[in-house]
């Protein structure tokens, strides 16, 4: 099994990259986030889009443009609204990265203008500098960096993402590799070793960069043949002779692609999210549609009947089962809840007070005297690889009980709270 790119590779790519992006033009899904070239809104729906079904983003993504448009809206936001907004997606590192890059570029950016602005006073223009700063209303605009390394520097934002951004927002050369375009790739070239290898893993990412690379030579051919058409056409209108079609060198690219008003996004753009897009919807993990993929003829695992052994990854360890106990104590139709700390798992969040329920904790590690409890609801949910069972029970406190810790709270100001997952349908069950 090769682990660097042959030769023939070239010429695949070369053959796959076309292939890729007409189906990508006539099969692409309308996803809200596919009408903008906003980088922004792109970035917000790649950190989104991690770990998180399509279906499950795109109210999320809205919700979150309309609330906090720009930049800066999300720099300045109160850390309570952007974990309520991401309240039920998980992993919510990635919304606290999501802010603390915002700011960050907010901050790099308003350093440079107050240098800019001090050296402008400094030249000797200092009446017609601070007259234009009090005639001009506040306008500032924050923008999404474009150079790449200044991309991946940002908290949060790694290899992946930063080439998602970089190709999908500025049309520029980038390789991406997601669990989709794992899938597509170890079956097109039959790489058989494990993706998560060293090795392997590389090699992906050159396959990738091939194509994408591919992509935007395609991209230029298009640019210099539309230029070339609007040059025929003023050679017409001024009868001279016409100026012939510049050839490219690769394969033959079907006019109407480089034309298509759908691939009007550039070609580096439709090319990697044309691998997502195919790994999504044709190039699926179980039960492949191969007779519609534009790429079957050039696919190794489809000649040779492997699209279910690949991508070769070693299975995960079993899921370790996790029993929890909440209490959900009410008074005067208030209950008492609780903030999760900073530097655990779901920091920041909200949750009825709960215990682990091991065999040596579970008695002393209630945290108030309980005089009776009734069943509420089992809750069974997942996170990373633990599979877990929340039982939550409507206790009633023993008035004797010493200080308790948290917040009571009216079942209007909760519901206003961003809870863990599984305690929201806790709450909705109140
Ligand atoms: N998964 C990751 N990025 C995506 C995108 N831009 N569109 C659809 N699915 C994706």
């Amino acid at each position: 099994m090769p682990t660097h790119a042959p030769r023939t590779t070239h010429r695949t790519a070369a053959k796959l990259a076309p292939l890729l992006l007409q189906w990508f033009a006539t099969n692409a899904r309308d996803l809200p986030w596919r009408r903008t070239r906003d980088p922004y809104a792109i970035w917000v729906s790649e950190i989104m889009l991690q770990q998180t079904q399509v279906k499950t983003v795109i109210p999320y993504w809205e919700r979150w443009m309309r609330k906090l448009p720009t930049i800066e809206a999300l720099a300045k936001a109160r850390a309570a609204k952007i974990h309520k907004l991401w309240e039920g997606l998980g992993y919510y590192t990635r919304v606290r990265n999501l802010q603390r890059a915002a700011q960050q570029i907010v901050a790099q950016q308003s350093a440079c203008r107050r240098r800019g602005d001090e050296a402008q006073t400094k030249i000797g223009n200092q009446q017609s500098a601070a007259r234009i700063r009090s005639e001009t209303p506040h306008v500032v605009a924050y923008k999404f960096p474009e150079n790449f390394d200044d991309i991946l520097a940002l908290p949060g934002i790694g290899r992946y993402t930063a080439g998602a951004i970089s190709s999908i927002a500025f049309n520029q050369p980038r390789p991406i590799v997601d669990g989709n375009v794992i899938r597509v790739l170890t079956r097109v070239f039959g790489i058989a070793t494990d993706p998560r290898e060293k090795k392997t893993n590389a090699l992906l990412w050159q396959l990738a960069e091939k194509l994408v690379t591919e992509a935007a030579r395609l991209n230029s051919s298009r640019s210099s043949r539309r230029e070339s058409a609007h040059a025929s056409k003023s050679a017409i209108a001024n009868r001279q002779p016409a100026a012939t079609v510049r050839e490219h060198g690769g394969s033959a690219i079907d006019q109407s692609l480089l034309t298509s008003a759908a691939t009007s996004i550039g070609f580096c753009s439709a090319l990697n999210q044309s691998l997502m897009e195919l790994g999504a919807l044709i190039c699926t993990p179980r039960s492949p549609q191969c007779d519609v993929c534009p790429i079957k003829k050039l696919c190794i695992a489809q000649k040779n009947n492997l699209q279910e052994q690949l991508p070769n990854i070693a299975k995960r360890e079993a899921a370790t089962a996790r029993r929890f106990i909440a209490f959900i104590v009410g008074r005067d139709g208030e209950y008492l809840v609780r903030q999760r700390p900073a530097g655990v798992v779901n920091a920041h969040l909200w949750e009825f007070p709960n215990i682990e329920a091991t065999t040596e904790r579970q008695k002393s590690a209630v945290p108030f005297q309980i005089i009776s409890a009734r069943p509420l609801c089992t809750i069974k949910h997942s996170i990373t690889r633990y599979r877990i069972t929340l039982e939550a029970w409507n206790a009633t406190l023993d008035e004797a009980s010493p200080q308790i810790s948290g917040r009571w709270l009216n079942l209007a100001q909760l519901r206003k709270l961003a809870f863990t997952s599984a305690h929201k349908r806790v709450l909705a069950r109140l």
